[in-house]
């Protein structure tokens, strides 16, 4: 507890209402402004200020509600708790103003669902061994006081803030004021300044790709701000350093706040099109070349929890380049990396026996079974040569026949991987290549998606992946009983790949949709995972022995807003930073959509709506670029009348319209 001077304390709220800042110290380097203003501002969850206040005061045990914040909050005696609501995730480092009439103590609790309200943190320290607890602030005696928490506690991830109040002395506290200093997007002065946005005719769509957004802020974290290792028995501590940098991309708010490349296969292209913070990528991917391994691995997760022996994740460090450069361009990370890009590249290649990989690193997302001519990592190393052998196209370094023969060894793995894992009577590739009756929900949607698949096959696959579905969403047959938002974000993204909207519609609202709307949850965040029977315990039989372990705020499940963006809206880039850019827009059953985002040559923007008789299209993309559009028809094989800035179409009839467009504006009329 810190008793400030009244001056201190009065120079120090006027410090704290200066609206707009960065974290502590950090050079603000995030974008000063929206790129995109509009009215779909509103569903923007990201706070106006770094500084917050709770939304609402609640009562324990069942979180009824007492008033709105600021609101009377007595802790008139031993025992006595509040619950300040923020009414949406935050995370940060909470300052508690009060008046006592004598000592006693102040605890403080987290919790990111309502489940977990009360004395007790939800859990987050990894260790299962003890609590998270609380932490406490010493009153000393009567008078106003002022309790900071120190850095080391400061809470990644978190809704609800109960506060308690032990007192052997009879003293009562009364709280006057409670303020969150919110941690993430360090390095942006202005929380809601995206670079990207989404809007469509279905509000529900727009709050979980808003939601999606916002996850990845509260997963965007000061360097100095993991969690620790060795893991604590009690409490937790959110000290240890991650990586490179100022702002860094973990897995998620609470926890484990370390990089783990596997969750930046959905979180980094779904970044990109929202809030457009590719700084804290590339910090993330930069310490995971930092701590390659001597023979070419890397590292499963990040410093300090370093876990190793992961092939999987290995090579989605390697995607996860990709992703990086096709945004950005930055010859220069890859310039100074490329070398070990390449090593890491030959490591995983060289475990190919037979036409397959052979998994021997064999951590993953959880899925029960890995190793061995593994289904899914095949499908996965498909597309770390795929684009591999793009990447060594975009530097310098590479030896000129490198990027041929990447693409040489993806297509005798495709071949291989079609001949030895598919199972026909199922429609569905096998786990692996023993008589297993399994067909993973990962390796089919990674199928598809990765285009190890084509045509019926792919359509069948689709079909056969819904066998999986609950009302809620896909049951893993790798991981029965529990659904996973980030491999259904690849069976999303899979299921609109080829046009199969009206599915993925379903599934994007059974599984996203159940969570946003639930109660209990943040209803602004998405969270890791959950279980069929639709309780939090995800992974219960796999790991996490606490059932309030499980993060509510993670980015691995943020697979929606780059898909809205992605297939509804339509807009893709094709070539580093959208030099070829795409419009392929899936309409479904909604009546408009629009979206955009931003690469170092300029906005990219687009938006369909259905009118009388047909539909309108606009599309604003940099001059200097070339785009491929591809509209829906009217009726099957029938070449509607399309009109481009009031003149008549250069189009074709195939998979739907098609047209080639430079970089500009653009008003298309459909009829
Ligand atoms: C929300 O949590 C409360 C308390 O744990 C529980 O009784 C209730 O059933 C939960 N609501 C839902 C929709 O799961
Ligand atoms: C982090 O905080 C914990 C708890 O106060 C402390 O034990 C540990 O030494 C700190 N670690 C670092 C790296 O500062
Ligand atoms: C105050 O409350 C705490 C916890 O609720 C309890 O352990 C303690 O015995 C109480 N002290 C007194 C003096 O009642
Ligand atoms: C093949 O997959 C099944 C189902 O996941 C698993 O039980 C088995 O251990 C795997 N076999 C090998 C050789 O990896
Ligand atoms: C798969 O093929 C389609 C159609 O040719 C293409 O648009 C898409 O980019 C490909 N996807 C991947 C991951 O290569
Ligand atoms: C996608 O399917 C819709 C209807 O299911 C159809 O209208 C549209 O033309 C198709 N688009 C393409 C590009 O195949
Ligand atoms: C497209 O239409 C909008 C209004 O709907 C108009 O403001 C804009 O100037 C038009 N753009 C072009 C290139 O014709």
């Amino acid at each position: 507890m810190r008793l400030l001077h009244p001056l201190l304390l009065a120079l120090s709220f006027s410090l704290e209402t200066t609206a707009q800042r960065c974290w502590r110290q950090l050079t603000c380097t995030g974008p000063s402004a929206p790129s995109f203003p509009g009215p779909w501002d509103v569903q923007n969850f990201a706070p106006a200020s770094r500084t917050l206040q709770p939304k609402r005061i609640l009562s324990l045990p069942a979180g009824a509600l007492l008033s709105q914040y600021p609101g009377p909050a007595p802790l008139s005696r031993n025992g006595s708790a509040l619950v300040f609501d923020f009414g949406l995730l935050v995370g940060g480092l909470i300052t508690l103003t009060y008046t006592s009439t004598g000592p006693g103590r102040i605890g403080l609790a987290f919790s990111e669902a309502r489940d977990y309200i009360g004395e007790w943190s939800d859990a987050s320290n990894g260790r299962f061994r003890g609590p998270d607890g609380a932490v406490y602030g010493t009153v000393n005696g009567g008078g106003r006081g002022r309790y900071v928490m120190p850095d080391w506690a400061l809470r990644g991830g978190f809704r609800y803030l109960t506060v308690f109040w032990t007192t052997g002395a009879g003293a009562r506290l009364e709280v006057q004021d409670v303020e969150l200093e919110i941690a993430f997007q360090p390095t942006w002065a202005d929380l809601r300044a995206y670079q990207g946005y989404f809007h469509c005719s279905d509000r529900m769509l727009n709050r979980i790709w808003y939601a999606g957004a916002y996850t990845l802020q509260t997963n965007a974290v000061p360097t100095n701000t993991g969690r620790m290792v060795p893991m604590l028995n009690r409490g937790w501590a959110n000290n240890a350093t991650l990586g490179p940098g100022d702002s860094i991309i973990v897995d998620g708010a609470k926890r484990d706040r370390a990089v783990w490349p596997g969750d930046m296969g959905v979180a980094v292209p779904a970044s990109f099109v929202s809030t457009g913070d590719l700084e804290s990528v590339r910090n993330a991917l930069q310490v995971m070349f930092d701590y390659q391994n001597k023979d070419g691995s890397f590292p499963e997760a990040g410093p300090p929890l370093l876990q190793q022996n992961s092939d999987t994740y290995h090579m989605w460090t390697l995607i996860g380049t990709y992703n990086y450069m096709l945004y950005t361009d930055d010859t220069a990370f890859l310039d100074k990396n490329w070398a070990k890009f390449q090593r890491a590249v030959a490591y995983i290649a060289d475990k190919v026996e037979d036409g397959l990989l052979h998994v021997s690193g064999t951590r993953d997302w959880a899925r029960w079974g890995q190793g061995g001519p593994n289904a899914e990592a095949n499908m996965i190393l498909y597309h770390t040569l795929t684009t591999a052998a793009l990447v060594a196209t975009w530097t310098s370094r590479a030896p000129p026949s490198l990027a041929q023969s990447y693409t040489v060894q993806a297509s005798a793995l495709r071949t291989a991987i079609n001949a030895q894992l598919y199972d026909p009577p199922f429609n569905s590739f096998k786990d692996n290549t023993t008589r297993t009756a399994l067909h993973p929900q990962d390796a089919n949607a990674l199928a598809i998606l990765f285009n190890i698949t084509s045509g019926p096959r792919s359509a069948g696959i689709s079909t056969s992946l819904t066998k999986n579905w609950t009302p809620i969403g896909p049951s893993p047959p790798e991981l029965p009983g529990n659904i996973s938002p980030f491999i259904t974000s690849f069976e999303l993204a899979a299921h609109f790949s080829i046009n199969q909207t009206a599915r993925a519609l379903d599934l994007l609202r059974r599984t996203w949709g159940w969570y946003i709307d639930h109660p209990n949850g943040t209803q602004s965040t998405l969270i890791e995972g959950y279980r069929t029977d639709g309780s939090w315990g995800y992974r219960r039989e796999r790991g996490y022995k606490d059932e309030s372990y499980v993060s509510h705020a993670h980015g691995w499940s943020a697979g929606p807003t780059s898909a809205l963006t992605h297939y509804i809206a339509g807009l893709d880039v094709i070539e580093r930073l959208g030099r070829r850019w795409s419009v392929r827009p899936q309409f479904g059953d909604l009546r408009f959509a629009e979206a955009g985002f931003v690469t170092r040559l300029g906005k990219f923007r687009t938006g369909w709506r259905k009118v009388e008789g047909g539909y309108d299209v606009e599309i604003e993309t940099p001059v200097g670029t070339e785009g491929d559009v591809v509209l829906p028809v009217l009726s099957a094989g029938v070449m509607p009348t399309v009109m481009v800035n009031g003149a008549a179409a250069r189009a074709r009839l195939a998979a739907g319209v098609e047209m080639v467009l430079p970089g500009g504006r653009y008003n298309i009329t459909v009829r």
